[in-house]
């Protein structure tokens, strides 16, 4: 198996100064939602290649991924100059255990995401086995302005489709805006403000609980979460917590 396959970029969508979604084609092996790949490029003669969470569901031919440019990061940096019809390449198989076949039953399962983390969650919400394995749904976005609550389209075509089984709870942190909480998920958890505004309990019984982004947010939310009674989810010993984290702190 090669080490590469060749993409062809075929959009690339700025949402905020820092905030961008690639689209591309690639013909690499099927992927399952929630999974990431490896995106490449020829940087001064050394082939610079990162993982990126699918976006896209894995029925969706066209390829998507959602990008915050880090001040400094060599390859983000590149990615926000690329154009229709460049070349990119891709890793051709998909890698990741942030899937559904690893997270167990139950009635609820809660997405909770910090920025470009919300992506794994898109492509997760395309799948039938969600709507047929968990009869509530919550997804929760948390970021730091309100600009960056990006796909609300997207996000509003699957509350329209699973009406009263998915709820959407953005979280802004740095200012204040009327149909978001304020503050950190930490902090909603811990003083029950997340659970009341979806109006269902959080608890091990009931709950298994995916979490995805910013490292310290991953690690304090599994603290919280763990204080309550949950568990770390392991093949050999299921529990309700689910983690993927996209950088080292
Ligand atoms: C499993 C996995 C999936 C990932 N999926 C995505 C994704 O879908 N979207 C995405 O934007 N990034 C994602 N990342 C991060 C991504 O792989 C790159 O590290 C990031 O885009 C920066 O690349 P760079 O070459 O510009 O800088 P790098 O040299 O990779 O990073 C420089 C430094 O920036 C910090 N950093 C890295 N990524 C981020 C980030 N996302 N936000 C804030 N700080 C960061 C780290 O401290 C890192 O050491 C993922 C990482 C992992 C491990
Ligand atoms: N978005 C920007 O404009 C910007 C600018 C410069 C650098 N960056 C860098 O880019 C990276 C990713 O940025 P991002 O925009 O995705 O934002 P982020 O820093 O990952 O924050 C996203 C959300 O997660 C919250 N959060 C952070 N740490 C947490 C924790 N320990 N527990 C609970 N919640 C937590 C933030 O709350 P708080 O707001 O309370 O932290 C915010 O609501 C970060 O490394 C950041 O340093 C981003």
């Amino acid at each position: 198996m090669a080490h590469w396959v060749s993409g062809e970029v075929a959009g690339l969508k700025r949402w905020t100064e820092r905030l961008y979604s690639l689209q591309l084609h690639a013909d690499i092996a099927p992927f399952r939602a929630g999974q990431f790949t490896r995106l490449a490029l020829e940087i001064e003669g050394e082939m610079v290649g990162r993982p990126y969470s699918f976006i896209n569901g894995p029925a969706d031919p066209l390829h998507e991924f959602y990008f915050i440019v880090v001040p400094g990061g060599p390859l983000t940096a590149r990615l926000i100059r690329l154009q229709p019809g460049d070349g990119i390449f891709v890793a051709p198989r998909a890698a990741g255990f942030f899937v559904l076949d690893e997270v167990p039953d139950a009635d609820t399962l809660w997405m909770l995401s910090t920025g470009t983390a919300l992506g794994p969650f898109l492509s997760i919400l395309t799948t039938h086995e969600l709507w047929q394995r968990y009869r509530q749904v919550v997804l929760v976005h948390a970021v730091r302005t309100a600009d960056e609550l990006t796909y609300r389209d997207r996000i509003q075509a699957a509350l329209a489709a699973h009406a009263g089984q998915l709820q959407y709870v953005p979280f802004v942190s740095r200012e204040a805006v009327p149909h978001a909480l304020q503050g950190r998920v930490t902090a909603a958890l811990e003083s029950g403000a997340l659970e009341a505004r979806v109006g269902l309990p959080l608890t091990a019984e009931h709950s298994q609980v995916m979490i995805c982004g910013n490292p310290a947010m991953v690690s304090d939310t599994q603290a919280v979460l763990e204080a309550r009674g949950l568990k770390k989810n392991r093949r050999r010993e299921p529990g309700q917590i689910t983690t993927e984290q996209y950088w080292k702190t």
